[in-house]
């Protein structure tokens, strides 16, 4: 029957903040168009520990197909090797594993990001200033690509100089605390990159405390649009740039429905980027507007479908019933 799933899907995320929510939305938004599946996510706060915990549990209760974001890349790796050689199908997003024992990959491709920033920062320096870097987790594999991509564009323009690449996680408040030991070192910063949007909001912050924000120029990643994220940071003047991360939750879901039904599916999928700056920043936000309105409106449609076959199946009962008498 309707309410029977055919499949279960078991989503493992990393970490808990804006970008995971919208792609979680996306993901269990996407799965309203199949019947018969289910989406279980289950979600850490950066922790491998745990992680690994959650894939054990979801290898143990027999989900149909696992989706992973790895917290960590070496942590993670041997317990997500366990759930394909048991012949559970993997899906690994956003970030990767060291090793290719998954069944497809889906995200941006990180290099690119931290190159096109690099390019960007070469550019709007002329190639001449001081850059410091706010890393994530460099543990994990976005820090890493996205660190040498950036290294790799600035790397032929001797007057721009990398004084410091700093790991804070991919969260605010250690960004913020780099931060002051970063302005407390350097008594010229021109850029400061920070590898996620969150982080640079951080390092504003503190910058601005100290009264040095307007000394610098401070560049971010994901682009989310909704209040005090990073479209609006960009409106607001308080970062010159960031770079789409797109977070693909649909993409996800409909690659998983490939899989589990047998159908063909690339290994590889690498979702698009772009920049977001004072040039485009107005647009991308009235468009991400108008997209949440249709959603909306999906989701409510949704829940007036499942109210009439609801209603239908009772009818159906009443009837049956009163046939019997
Ligand atoms: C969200 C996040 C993003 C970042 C991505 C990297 O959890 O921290 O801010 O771009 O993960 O994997």
């Amino acid at each position: 029957t309707r309410n029977e799933p055919r499949f279960r899907i078991g989503v493992s995320q990393c970490s808990d903040d804006e970008w995971r929510h919208q792609m979680n939305n996306e993901m269990l938004r996407e799965a309203l168009f199949y019947d018969g599946v289910e989406v279980d996510i289950r979600t850490v706060k950066d922790d491998n520990v745990r992680q690994i915990e959650d894939i054990r549990n979801f290898i143990e209760e027999g989900v149909d197909l696992l989706v992973v974001a790895p917290n960590e890349a070496a942590p993670i790796t041997p317990v997500v090797e366990e759930a394909y050689d048991r012949g559970i199908p993997v899906i690994v997003f956003d970030r990767k594993i060291l090793s290719d024992k998954y069944t497809a990959y889906i995200g941006a491709d990180n290099y690119e990001i931290g190159k096109a920033i690099g390019r960007y920062v070469v550019n709007m320096l002329q190639g001449q200033g001081n850059v410091v870097e706010i890393s994530g987790l460099t543990g994990s594999t976005p820090a890493m690509d996205r660190h040498q991509g950036f290294v790799s564009a600035i790397s032929p323009y001797p007057g721009i100089k990398l004084l410091a690449s700093e790991d804070a996680g991919w969260l605010r408040s250690e960004a913020g605390q780099k931060m002051d030991t970063l302005l407390a070192h350097f008594p010229q910063i021109d850029v400061v990159y920070a590898q996620n949007d969150r982080m640079a909001a951080g390092a504003y912050a503190v910058a601005r405390q100290k009264g040095r924000a307007g000394e610098m120029r401070f560049i971010g990643t994901d682009a989310l649009s909704g209040e005090g994220y990073g479209v609006e940071q960009v409106l607001k003047g308080e970062l010159d740039a960031t770079f789409i991360y797109p977070t693909g939750g649909d993409r996800v879901i409909q690659m998983a429905m490939d899989i589990l039904n047998k159908r063909g599916f690339p290994r590889e999928t690498i979702l698009s980027t772009s920049v977001v700056d004072a040039t485009n920043a107005q647009i991308m936000q009235m468009q991400t507007t108008h997209i949440a309105t249709l959603d909306g409106k999906i989701e409510t449609l949704n829940g007036k479908m499942n109210h009439y076959l609801d209603r239908y199946a009772t009818q159906q009962v009443v009837l049956y019933g009163s046939l019997l008498v």
